[in-house]
């Protein structure tokens, strides 16, 4: 049985390898039932092992045809091959090795390694895929020179693609063919990239700062050509950009892209030929909605990004993931906000931090942004090394400035071009280039959990000071049950009753030196309590904190309903008007919760409806923002909110909170709505973008109205839509309400889309998201749908996963049915594709969260995992995990 094996791997434990490859040549013979891969590589002893003579080679599911050392064939007795290494003992300091080996890429459903979709050949390496092609030392820290070659047959695999330069192709007999690519940067395995199929492309061209002409490719079957377009003008945007704000040049002569429809993740950043999931290059304004649009960009950005963080200066090991994650993520979001709006970017990243990360942070898997420990590292590919990862790579541009951070990264180049480093050596560049003492950052590597600062403010009318008592604490996570405190810079303003933001001087400061910080400050919380006074306060103010998510913290402060409405109106803060919002709906769907649980009838007051509408109908508020703060917190984020979460009540209190707004904002929806319902050309822009968003956040609240009018008016829009957008938006309202219009609609999309499988994504996502009853069962009748396909990724997300994920109320039906079938799914998937069967099964790790009943449904269904023959070392870690402790 697997589990027995599963090993644990832990950073402490980290030895440089034994030896180095100086060059890698590959020869792969691509043929329709197995593949021959030949691998030649120039092994040296380690500079630091001096003493070593053996040599364990990663590789994983090959069938070893023969082991040449030195250009001798070794018989078996001369070395020993297992499930997972081929080990060479009394090696000399420096030698050649060559292993053939065979694979079998057409029935590799696990999407790791090479495999086939949709009639090409493709490879995923990262992290550990590598070692399903050839035997080889498959770790970051091992960078070397790859020469490849590729065979195929060359009427089904015209096209012949790998790393860097291809520098010699040519003809063969049998209808064969071959490519020969070279890739002049030396990279870890991991980068290492194939792709083989009848492809066509779309090219560009890119002239690089210093004048350099870079070829660009994006590659795919023919009939989706046309819709590259996007993705190649965001590539272009992407490499101009990283020219302009960090200096950054592309080193190669060509840079390719290849569209594939199985794919695990959302896109790889090997070496010059990228491989993308295809839902992240395809777009056109029918098929495509602004969200869409938004996240090719940012993706076709971040694997560009990666070229210089990840590629040129790569990972020591998997625990520094974060070092290339965080830091590209960190720099995707600052493309995208100074490309579109940037408090809408912000506002956007700070929802799914919240919503996703947090969760994280407080469930049995919560680990620091760089882990300590891992069985399977495909199971740390998180939120919190992404996401978290970037917020933390943002404190030191908020510490440091940009300027400042600018000055780390320009010294991070400079040491550790070519090099597999740790996320101590980025640490060290940045405060090393800014003389800064940046130790305390450490915690924030280490260290699991979300901090809590709890605020207080003191005023002394006599003495008009301000002060402010920052305490902050962590809660407890499995890495560590006391942890020491975190360097937190916390931005601030303070508003007077006038809603005017006031001088901040801090006492003992001179006026002079409070000069040019003004009205908003930093304080950087280091200790565990800390206060911060202020002078020459007039009148008590109210404090707007935190603001632009200065740190991935939580805060609490004792605001009342009335401070809030103050703060949505008055903050002169985009982010805050926004937070003061969500904070609101927060406060009094919890208020309600616990009316409701005591028997309570609940209600909402005029003055806060009054509220959302004011901002609904403030003309000089960017509609983007105004769409932002009408999105009220989700119902998991609730649920994250309050012990044992009864999912059902949570459902219904947001539902009534939400319709009671939408009733009693009703004409100013209907007029904002009309207004902007002008049916304009799409264009991908954040002004038209926004006034796109506030027109559907208008729709969905009507669409809470049981009103027959607006089915027809949702009717109405889904069908006149000029864009995938606006039509979206519309089947989605529809697909909540129980009405005619919504199964006319629903077939419609059907027939229009039935062969575009991008677009079938969203019918499927839609009708799993839907609350209404019966819902589990309309989610079990389409995996019997013609556009279902139960070995792809996106089909499995956006059916199964959307169900268990973004569906709370069905999802966690009282009766455990939303468990069980999540649980036999992920038992079948796990056979096929264990990466994507253990992303599945994590929301029945939150069991602790929820009532008791419910909880104990969710546990047995993880116990019953647990028991089950032959589970991967990727659903046993998280499982095993959820159940610890
Ligand atoms: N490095 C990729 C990125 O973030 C992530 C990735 C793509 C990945 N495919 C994967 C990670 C497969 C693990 C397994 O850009
Ligand atoms: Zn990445």
């Amino acid at each position: 049985m697997k589990q027995g094996q599963a090993q644990v791997i832990r950073l402490e434990e980290y030895q440089v390898p034994f030896y180095l490859a100086e060059s890698l040549s590959l020869n792969i013979d691509l043929a329709d039932d197995s593949t021959v891969v030949t691998s030649t590589a120039k092994y040296t002893r380690h500079p630091k092992q001096p003493t070593a003579t053996t040599l364990a080679l990663h590789g994983e599911l090959q069938e070893l045809l023969s082991v040449k050392l030195d250009g001798k064939l070794l018989s078996e007795g001369e070395y020993t091959v297992d499930d997972e290494f081929l080990s060479l003992s009394n090696l000399p300091e420096s030698f050649k090795l060559e292993v053939s080996s065979r694979i079998y890429p057409e029935k590799n459903t696990s999407l790791e390694g090479l495999y086939q979709s949709g009639g090409k050949y493709c490879t995923q390496c990262e992290a550990e895929g590598f070692r399903k092609i050839t035997y080889f030392l498959d770790r970051p820290d091992v960078m070397t020179i790859f020469t490849t070659r590729i065979t195929a047959d060359k009427a089904s695999y015209p096209v012949l693609l790998s790393n860097g330069n291809c520098v010699e192709k040519g003809d063969l007999e049998n209808g064969r063919h071959f490519a020969v690519w070279h890739d002049p940067f030396i990279k870890p395995a991991y980068l290492f990239a194939l792709v083989a199929g009848n492809l066509e492309h779309v090219s560009d061209e890119f002239t690089t700062m210093s004048g350099r002409k870079v070829a660009l490719e994006i590659y795919t079957e023919a009939h989706n050509i046309p819709f590259c377009g996007y993705a190649m003008e965001s590539l272009i945007r992407a490499m101009k950009w990283d020219e302009e704000r960090f200096g950054l040049e592309y080193d190669l002569d060509i840079y390719m892209i290849v569209a594939v429809d199985d794919f695990n993740m959302g896109a790889m950043e090997n070496k010059g030929l990228n491989v993308f999931n295809s839902k992240l290059v395809f777009a056109s304004p029918e098929t495509a909605t602004d969200i869409d649009y938004i996240n090719i960009e940012a993706v076709i950005g971040h694997e560009y990004f990666h070229n210089w963080t990840g590629n040129r200066v790569t990972c020591r090991d998997w625990f520094q993931l974060s070092l290339k994650e965080g830091l590209t993520v960190f720099r995707d979001q600052e493309f995208t906000a100074d490309l579109h709006s940037r408090p809408v970017k912000r506002i956007e990243d700070v929802r799914m931090l919240r919503t996703h990360q947090f969760a994280e942070d407080a469930s049995p898997m919560a680990h620091p942004i760089r882990p300590s420990s891992f069985i399977e590292i495909n199971n740390f590919y998180t939120v919190t090394v992404y996401e978290k990862g970037a917020e933390v790579v943002r404190l030191y541009n908020s510490l440091l400035g940009q300027d400042g951070f600018r000055k780390g990264m320009d010294l991070y180049f400079e040491r550790h071009d070519g090099q597999a480093v740790t996320t101590e050596d980025f640490l060290a560049a940045m405060s090393d280039a800014n003389g800064a003492d940046l130790s305390q950052m450490e915690m924030w590597y280490n260290q699991a959990g979300t901090p809590e600062v709890a605020v207080t403010m003191d005023y002394d009318a006599a003495n008009k000071t301000c002060t402010l008592n920052f305490a902050q604490s962590c809660p407890d996570t499995p890495e560590s049950n006391d942890k020491a405190p975190f360097l937190i810079p916390f931005k601030l303003a303070l508003i007077n009753l006038a809603g005017e933001e006031i001088a901040l001087q801090i006492e003992g400061e001179t006026a002079d030196q409070a000069d040019g910080h003004d009205t908003e400050r930093v304080i950087n919380i280091t200790d565990a309590t800390q206060s911060v006074t202020f002078v020459n306060v007039a009148e008590k103010p109210l404090p707007s904190l935190l603001r632009d998510f200065s740190a991935p913290v939580k805060y609490s402060y004792d605001y009342s309903t009335e401070d809030y409405i103050f703060l949505m109106q008055h903050d002169s803060d985009d982010f805050n008007r926004w937070e003061a919002s969500q904070r609101l709906a927060q406060q009094l769907i919890l208020q309600m919760l616990d009316e409701r649980e005591c028997g309570v009838a609940i209600g909402v007051s005029p003055e806060v409806v009054d509220a959302y509408q004011q901002v609904l109908d403030n003309a000089d508020l960017d509609p983007a923002l105004r769409a932002e703060a009408l999105s009220l917190p989700g119902e998991s984020d609730i649920a994250g909110l309050v012990a044992k979460a009864d999912p059902e009540a949570i459902h219904e209190v947001r539902k009534f909170f939400m319709t009671t707004l939408a009733n009693g904002m009703r004409l100013s929806l209907d007029a904002q709505y009309d207004a902007l319902n002008t049916n304009e050309d799409y264009t991908v822009d954040a002004a038209s973008i926004g006034r796109r968003s506030l027109k559907n956040t208008c729709l969905a609240y009507l669409s809470l109205i049981d009103d027959e009018m607006i089915h027809q008016q949702c009717l109405a829009q889904f069908e006149n839509a000029n864009n995938m957008t606006d039509r979206l938006a519309a089947l989605s309202a529809l697909a909540d309400t129980d009405c005619p219009e919504r199964e006319q609609a629903l077939k419609a999309f059907e027939v229009q889309f039935n062969d575009n499988p991008l677009v079938m994504d969203k019918w499927f996502a839609i009708q799993a998201a839907s609350t209404l009853p019966g819902t589990l069962e309309q989610v079990k009748a389409l995996q019997t749908h013609p556009a279902y396909d139960a070995n792809n990724p996106n089909k499995i997300r956006s059916l199964i996963g959307r169900f268990a994920m973004a569906n709370l109320v069905n999802f966690h039906a009282a009766d455990g049915s939303g468990y069980e079938f999540l649980t036999d799914f992920v038992i079948d998937l796990d056979t096929r594709n264990p990466q994507v069967a253990s992303r599945m099964i994590r929301p029945l790790i939150k069991w602790r969260q929820i009532e008791t009943q419910r909880s104990a449904l969710m546990k047995a269904c993880l116990e019953r995992v647990h028991k089950t023959d032959g589970i991967s070392n990727d659903v046993f870690e998280i499982v095993d995990k959820g159940l610890a402790g």
